[in-house]
């Protein structure tokens, strides 16, 4: 690569988002073994910030000063660091200023899943708040059609994952990876 943009992305971060459930973290890891890259996963970041889970976060503080944490996070991110894989919070993206600072960490992938994937996998979870109560496959699709564009505009590579298994997720990011 000789253009500043192409040098900006070798050094820059591989980031994962997407919905809950999407696989994020797994691949996250398996890839950072992979590209022998850190990993960097935003919830723990904040969970290990705040020494407190997401749930406590959101029953205690609320959604919006969780989402300010994830600004926070990306900030702190930005300010140190390259060459890492980032798994970041499904809802990470929503916020312009996130997307902003994502794009400025370096190459982002959206592991994009179907509703009905992210619900066989989350069905029993109990540990994201947004998904508790009544009909969490109601909440799922709903949140994924609020989303998606969002995802999509964060994206500069866009990842099937549905039916995939997980050694041929890394084989397209890699690929895709490597050719910028
Ligand atoms: C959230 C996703 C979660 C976590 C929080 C909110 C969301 O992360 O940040 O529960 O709004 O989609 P994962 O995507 O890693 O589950």
């Amino acid at each position: 690569m000789d253009s500043v943009e192409g040098d900006r992305q070798d050094m820059g971060d591989i980031i994962l988002i997407g919905f809950m459930g999407c696989g994020k973290t797994t691949v996250g890891l398996k890839l950072s073994y992979r590209l022998r890259r850190p990993v960097t996963d935003t919830d723990k970041e904040i969970e290990r910030a705040e020494k407190r889970t997401i749930s406590e976060i959101f029953a205690t503080d609320g959604e919006a000063y969780f989402r300010e944490r994830e600004t926070d996070c990306l900030r702190r991110l930005l300010a140190g660091g390259s060459g890492r894989i980032l798994s970041v919070g499904g809802g990470l993206p929503l916020r312009e200023e996130n997307r902003a600072l994502l794009h400025e960490l370096g190459q982002v992938f959206y592991l994009r899943a179907g509703a009905q994937t992210i619900y066989e996998r989350l069905k029993h979870d109990t540990t994201r708040p947004l998904l508790q109560g009544d009909d969490p496959q109601g909440k799922i699709e709903r949140l994924l059609g609020e989303r998606e564009a969002c995802y999509m505009a964060a994206a500069d590579e866009v990842i099937d994952v549905d039916g995939k298994d997980f050694e041929t997720i890394l084989g397209e990011i890699e690929e895709r990876a490597l050719k910028r």
